[in-house]
């Protein structure tokens, strides 16, 4: 694992759009998985704006999303789709039908999961995947005691995680109780992975992730074992880390 400690938020967002940028100026038809959430928010942005200076070129990218509520509509302001687009897709170039999410409103969910899967595949697979951290250790919503092999599929949320984003709904019981998620395999296949993390909130999650014991007690544990995963965290977030 690489781990890379910077001041603070803007300076994590600068980083992962670097990053994000290299790849994309290596391998031009780069297969970019994407999070949402408050962290990636201002990577999302830094790319938005090295897109107007002309540092980046969007248009044969194609991108996989982590996770999406259930049951959803896409056009909700707080669906993965709403947010994706207003964050990122309305402003860069990357074209129609590149843009992969899961749908939350599947009538047959096993098959959407499974549709998901055979398309990442049928690409090649995922070139550089990005990642948020929960502030129990979830990435993507593979929440405590997901199998490190779990493959895309519908979960449950954790009851902290409906709270941690019940700030986003009008209220708690609005938060929906599921959702589609890449599992903990799903994400591993990916060739590079860079998670970024922020604030104190998450320091005893990236502790454990980084330095606990291997366990599916805290699902980011799993990206030790992966040959090319860098954590860019901020002063906060690295606040706990021994070493
Ligand atoms: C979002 C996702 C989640 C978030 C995590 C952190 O697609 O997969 O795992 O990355 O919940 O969320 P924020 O960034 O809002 O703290």
């Amino acid at each position: 694992m690489n781990i890379i400690i910077v001041k603070d938020y803007d300076e994590v967002s600068r980083k992962a759009a670097d990053l994000i940028i290299e790849q994309i100026k290596q391998k031009p038809s780069s297969v970019l998985g994407l999070a949402t959430g408050s962290t990636p928010v201002g990577t999302y942005k830094t790319l938005t704006n090295a897109l107007k200076k002309k540092e980046v070129d969007f248009s044969d990218i194609t991108t996989f999303n982590l996770d999406e509520y259930y049951p959803i509509d896409r056009e909700h302001d707080q669906s993965y789709w709403y947010f994706m687009h207003t964050n990122l897709f309305h402003h860069i170039n990357i074209r129609e039908g590149r843009k992969n999410i899961l749908n939350g409103k599947a009538e047959d969910v096993d098959q959407e999961c499974k549709d998901y899967e055979a398309a990442i595949k049928k690409i090649g697979g995922i070139d550089l995947q990005l990642l948020g951290i929960g502030n129990n250790g979830h990435i993507a919503f593979n929440e405590p005691g997901s199998s490190f092999t779990s493959r895309t599929r519908l979960v449950d949320l954790d009851e902290s995680t409906i709270q941690a984003n019940s700030r986003f709904f009008s209220s708690k019981d609005k938060v929906p109780g599921k959702a589609l998620s890449m599992g903990l395999g799903t994400i591993m296949e990916a060739k590079k992975i860079i998670l970024l993390a922020t604030s104190e909130k998450k320091a005893k999650a990236v502790r454990l992730s980084i330095e606990g014991p291997q366990s599916e007690d805290v699902p980011a544990s799993v990206l030790q074992k992966h040959t090319n995963c860098t954590f860019i965290i901020d002063q906060a977030a690295a606040s706990l880390l021994k070493k």
